[in-house]
């Protein structure tokens, strides 16, 4: 069927991968638009403080579930933060009780609340080595911080000299390349061995990097890593519609208060949670490619996590939907993903249980 013929998408409920979901009045802001259209999400751990035990995961996810319609039965996945003096056994004793599916790797002060990140990555080797026996996963945020090296090639540049080594090191070790946004992260991912994954936002496959200055600055268009130049949107574009089960959904949804962002230095972050369905079905359906929605969305993922997939199922109908300008959050407001565009996509309910 020719996609414009498509009226109508009935998914197996779909999870993401990565998010992140804040604390306090924000969580309870931002909770419910994650858990309206996904059964499970790995909620990043920048918080301030970051979390970085057991308790503190452990609690997080409480405070999460607090602040979620139960109507939704919505499973947050836990990470653990990982600094210079990550204890493995700490990281394995999480693994094993169920607290932490995961835990991420940001370099010092790559992007928001990453001060305590991994300076020396040496130091984080006994940590790795206990997660690669446990078989718990490593999430990297895949830029160096040199501020000698230009913004547009950290990614690249992490790469050649982290993460080729790191795997080389840790060949055993699964690990999710979080929020690719270059076609040398793409080709790094395919060419890995099938313990390397990648996750893709909407925004990295819907803009390229005008979109940041089109007509003057468009602070809602930034995040980390930054948006890159076209012909890696093409390559992201191609590598999420693939059917390749090594790229797979994560929004990184990343809510600000738009006077944060609106501001001489404003915060990275793309809030894209409330219609990122609608926005990975618009690229898809561009794509020629709404039947690879499917696995892209709600099986590759899981399956690299050694997860169930989920049991129940997501209806998106094919009616135009206009994205609000700005959305009331926590006594102020977030200026969402698309925010004063239509969208083809009408996310309409989740249906069934979860696994
Ligand atoms: O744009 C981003 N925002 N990138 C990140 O890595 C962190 C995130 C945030 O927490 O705001
Ligand atoms: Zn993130």
């Amino acid at each position: 069927m020719a996609t414009s013929e498509i009226k109508q998408l009935v998914l197996r409920q779909p999870d993401d991968w990565h998010v992140h979901l804040r604390d306090g009045a924000m969580l309870g802001a931002v909770a419910n638009h994650t858990a309206r259209q996904f059964a499970r999400a790995i909620v990043m751990p920048n918080l301030s403080p970051p979390v970085t035990s057991v308790a503190a995961a452990a609690a997080y996810r409480d405070r999460i579930i607090a602040a979620v319609d139960p109507a939704y039965n919505f499973t947050p996945l836990m990470t653990a933060y990982l600094t210079d003096s990550s204890d493995g056994a700490e990281l394995a004793r999480g693994h094993a009780e169920g607290v932490f599916t995961a835990a991420k790797l940001y370099p010092a002060n790559a992007t928001t609340n990453s001060s305590h990140g991994v300076t020396r990555i040496q130091a984080l080797y006994p940590a790795l080595e206990a997660m690669q026996k446990a078989g718990m996963p490593l999430l990297v945020h895949g830029e160096v911080t040199d501020r000698d090296i230009d913004i547009f090639d950290r990614e690249a540049v992490f790469i050649d000299r982290v993460l080729a080594p790191l795997l080389k090191d840790f060949p055993g070790l699964k690990t999710v390349f979080e929020h690719i946004t270059t076609a040398e992260a793409v080709a790094f991912v395919q060419t890995a061995g099938a313990n390397i994954a990648a996750t893709v936002t909407p925004h990295h496959l819907a803009l390229n990097r005008n979109a940041m200055f089109d007509g003057g600055i468009r602070p809602h268009a930034y995040c980390l890593p930054v948006i890159k130049r076209e012909r890696h949107r093409l390559a992201l574009r191609g590598a999420a519609v693939s059917g390749s089960p090594k790229f797979f959904l994560g929004t990184d949804s990343a809510p600000h208060a738009a006077p944060t962002k609106e501001a001489a230095c404003g915060c990275a972050g793309i809030y894209n949670a409330p219609y990122a369905l609608e926005s990975y079905a618009k690229t898809f359906a561009e794509e020629g490619a709404l039947d690879k929605l499917e696995g892209f969305a709600s099986e590759y993922g899981p399956r690299f996590y050694g997860l169930p997939l989920n049991a129940g199922t997501v209806t998106l109908d094919r009616i135009d939907t206009l994205v609000p300008a700005d959305l009331p959050a926590a006594g102020t407001t977030i200026v969402p993903f698309h925010a004063g565009e239509t969208l083809a996509w009408r996310f309409s309910r989740a249906s069934g249980g979860q696994t």
